[in-house]
């Protein structure tokens, strides 16, 4: 990360992918708000629009061209949309772009922050603000996505596909540091360690093992450990017993749509897949697909894409800034001015109006 300094203000390099579905629309508005927050605070932003996407690829034959992870990396962060398309296969989209970056950028640790907003409603009957505040960390460099296996015999009735997932223990202990900082920077102080480890006897032990060693060195951290399957009903049922949760690339990715699905809506969650060692920028973007079904219509929820950009400029080092934008995008989820997919019907432009307007008001306050 280097901001560099322009008349005594820092300025922020960012790539912009947008890429498919409604993608360009939620950056846009992640732009907008963005330059927002720069107006009333004493740093900037310097966007750079990277054209990768799904179109791109079939005209050209690549998602990312050549040189273009090296593009990247001069950039302090980067902010992505999502990625797929209708007309491309979504394994070859996901392999081409997102995972493309994540894994040789070695953002190793994805992190999943939920909770009930204001003015917000769960379906869950007794859960509400408050009752439901999660940060899920996955392992976002190998595990089941680790593209270990392959495919022979194609066609034949003896055809024979492999998966393999990968645990090694270089990249488990890494993570699983990294969510007891996270744990113990939080008020709860708990950490829920997620594995399959009845069934899956190898890997999934060595990550009970792993947790069991370095949870040592965090006394202060209270740890649970709980099979994924329970892990469903105890986020359906109790869900103020969870507070950070840990756990493998596919665990990890399905329970954090859970957990979205739980807190109101998928379209309200943001994703940081982190370089904790910040040798690589750091990739930011809301869990959310491309949504290819209301793409073009303007009523994608953006609130997932402030969110997200809240937790970018909270990488970038501007605490303050960061807390200001998630002030604000909730005071306006307060105000009930909301998109389809919580109950509302306000758009996606009125709600990043009303988000810019409420950081200027509050920054005059
Ligand atoms: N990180 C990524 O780039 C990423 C993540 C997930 C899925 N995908 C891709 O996206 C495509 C669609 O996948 P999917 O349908 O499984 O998941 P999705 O998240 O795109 O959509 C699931 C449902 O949630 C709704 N939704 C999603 N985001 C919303 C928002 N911001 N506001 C309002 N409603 C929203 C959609 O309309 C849809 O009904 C596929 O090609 C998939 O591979 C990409």
């Amino acid at each position: 990360m280097s901001p560099h300094a322009t008349n005594g203000t820092s300025t922020y390099s960012i790539a912009c992918i947008p890429a498919d579905g409604i993608g360009p629309e939620v950056i846009a508005a992640g732009v907008e708000v963005l330059k927002t927050l720069s107006e009333v605070s004493d740093f900037k932003f310097q966007f750079e629009d990277y054209d990768w996407s799904s179109e791109t690829y079939l005209k050209r034959g690549q998602y990312i061209p050549d040189g273009g992870l090296e593009s990247l990396k001069k950039h302090d962060a980067i902010l992505f949309g999502a990625v797929g398309a209708p007309s491309v296969p979504d394994h070859i989209s996901l392999w081409g772009l997102r995972l493309a970056i994540c894994q040789p950028l070695q953002q190793y640790a994805n992190v999943r922050p939920t909770k009930i907003l204001k003015g917000t409603q769960s379906p869950l009957r007794n859960a509400h603000t408050g009752d439901l505040d999660w940060v899920i960390i996955r392992e976002n460099s190998e595990g089941e996505y680790a593209g270990q296996g392959g495919r022979s015999h194609r066609g034949m009735p003896w055809e024979t596909s492999t998966e393999v997932s990968i645990f090694t223990r270089h990249c488990v202990e890494r993570l699983i540091r990294f969510a007891f900082e996270t744990a113990q920077k939080r008020p709860k102080k708990h950490l829920t360690v997620v594995t399959k480890s009845n069934a899956q006897r190898n890997g999934m032990v060595m990550w009970d093992e792993i947790a069991q060693e370095v949870g040592k060195h965090f006394p202060d951290v209270t740890v649970k450990k709980m099979l994924v399957d329970a892990m469903t009903c105890e986020m359906v049922l109790k869900p103020n017993t969870l507070d950070t949760i840990v756990a493998t690339n596919l665990h990890a990715d399905i329970l954090s749509d859970l957990a979205a699905a739980l807190a109101g809506s998928i379209g309200i969650a943001p994703t940081s897949n982190l370089d904790p060692t910040r040798e690589n920028p750091s990739m930011f973007e809301p869990i959310h697909g491309s949504a290819f079904d209301i793409a073009g219509k303007g009523v994608a929820n953006p609130v997932g894409t402030f969110w997200t950009c809240a937790e970018m400029v909270r990488w970038l080092g501007q605490e303050a800034a960061a807390d200001r934008l998630i002030s604000c995008m909730e005071t306006v989820c307060g105000n009930g001015v909301l998109t389809r997919d919580l109950g509302g019907s306000a758009n996606t432009k009125e709600v990043t109006d009303a988000v810019c307007a409420e950081i200027k008001k509050q920054s005059k306050s």
